[in-house]
């Protein structure tokens, strides 16, 4: 059996379904993504498993145990809120140490615990601070700083690192999957960014306005997303109605369904290469802008009045420049369909 169930779970405000009739089994140790645009249900669905909120209908069940109607403070989560809910008054250290005071632990455990922990999120000189004197992504570091110091079995993270600039963050992501793996943690991750999602996650679910419209690893909702929406939100995919995808193709594709493409999956070429071959869909372009990605570099290219992203190893910068005329191929087998 699953360590963690959401069995039918449903939640309403007034007369806004916010979730309907979500199942969700995780594992053990797995690392979840709850993954999904603003509004869709992601928070909700934590706090319901947090006990924070109640549910009109269905059960959770953690670790064989049925816990709906459990005391949040009985059920062994942590959680890190998207607004960092920090105790104004009391210094970083303390707020650290809140919910380990709680417990029967000596002093100097405590001490030891949370500047580990506080080391862990690189904010060993601010222990005497107030969050008022720290910047968001500090609090927000206290605020991951504060669960992970309780080891808790179920560590929920919601959007935990988007006050934190990019650089932190890489290096906050790895931490947190350190600390994960350290203490066989089960943790579910809120967050709208697929990049973060594909990175830290085991396994991601995207929901879309209160469903759950795929599960899966990174790669294979990245490949085989199972809707255009899928599609749209895993990556800058090409979504290309077929009245449009017919007109890039001089006419070839003739099909009502909608086309999408990989930006990796078109080929760029500053030559035309001389035969139409079969198993190809060949246009021709104008490069409008180019943005590098460091490794990769990802071109802007208008095929008729349309804009396709294109991407490319960095190398190949050299070839191109804007307003340079270009010649894409699209092999058959890497084109996807959808009604
Ligand atoms: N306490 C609340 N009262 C009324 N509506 C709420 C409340 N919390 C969330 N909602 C609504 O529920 C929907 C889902 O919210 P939420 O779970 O926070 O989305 P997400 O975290 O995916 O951005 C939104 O339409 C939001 O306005
Ligand atoms: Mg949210």
């Amino acid at each position: 059996m699953a360590y963690i169930q959401f069995i039918d779970i449903s939640k309403s405000y007034g007369d806004n379904k916010v979730l309907k009739n979500i199942n969700l089994s995780i594992e053990k140790n797995e690392f979840v993504t709850l993954l999904g645009s603003s509004g869709c249900g992601k928070t909700t669905l934590l706090r319901i498993l947090a006990g924070f909120e109640s549910i009109d209908s269905g059960k959770i069940v953690l670790d064989g145990e049925d816990i709906t109607n459990k005391n949040p403070r009985d059920r062994n989560i942590g959680m890190i809120f998207q607004s960092y809910c920090l105790f104004p008054t009391m210094n970083v250290f303390n707020n650290v140490a809140y919910g380990l005071r709680f417990k029967k632990i000596d002093k100097k455990t405590i001490e030891k615990e949370v500047f580990s922990a506080l080391e862990s999120v690189n904010l060993q000189d601010k222990a005497k601070s107030y969050p008022s004197q720290l910047s968001g992504g500090q609090q927000q570091r206290v605020a991951l700083a504060r669960s992970i110091v309780m080891k808790p079995k179920v560590l929920l993270l919601d959007e935990p690192f988007n006050a934190i600039d990019a650089k932190l963050r890489k290096s906050l992501q790895i931490k947190v999957k350190e600390i994960h793996e350290e203490y066989g943690m089960t943790s579910i991750m809120v967050t709208h960014d697929q990049d973060e999602a594909m990175i830290m996650s085991d396994t991601i679910h995207l929901v879309k306005n209160g469903n759950i419209e795929q599960s899966g690893t990174s790669t294979e909702l990245y490949l085989y997303p199972r809707t255009k929406y899928v599609a749209s939100f895993m990556g800058n995919y090409n979504v290309l109605e077929p009245k449009v995808f017919s007109k890039m193709t001089l006419g070839k594709y003739t099909d009502t369904k909608t086309v999408v493409l990989r930006p990796e999956a078109i080929e760029i070429q500053s030559e035309k290469c001389g035969k139409i071959e079969k198993d190809l869909y060949q246009f021709e372009g104008i490069i409008q802008d180019y943005i590098p990605q460091g490794n990769i570099v990802r071109f802007i290219i208008l095929v008729e009045d349309t804009k396709l992203n294109v991407d490319t190893l960095v190398d190949n910068l050299t070839y191109f420049s804007i307003g340079q005329k270009v010649y894409l191929d699209v092999d058959l087998e890497k084109v996807l369909y959808y009604d």
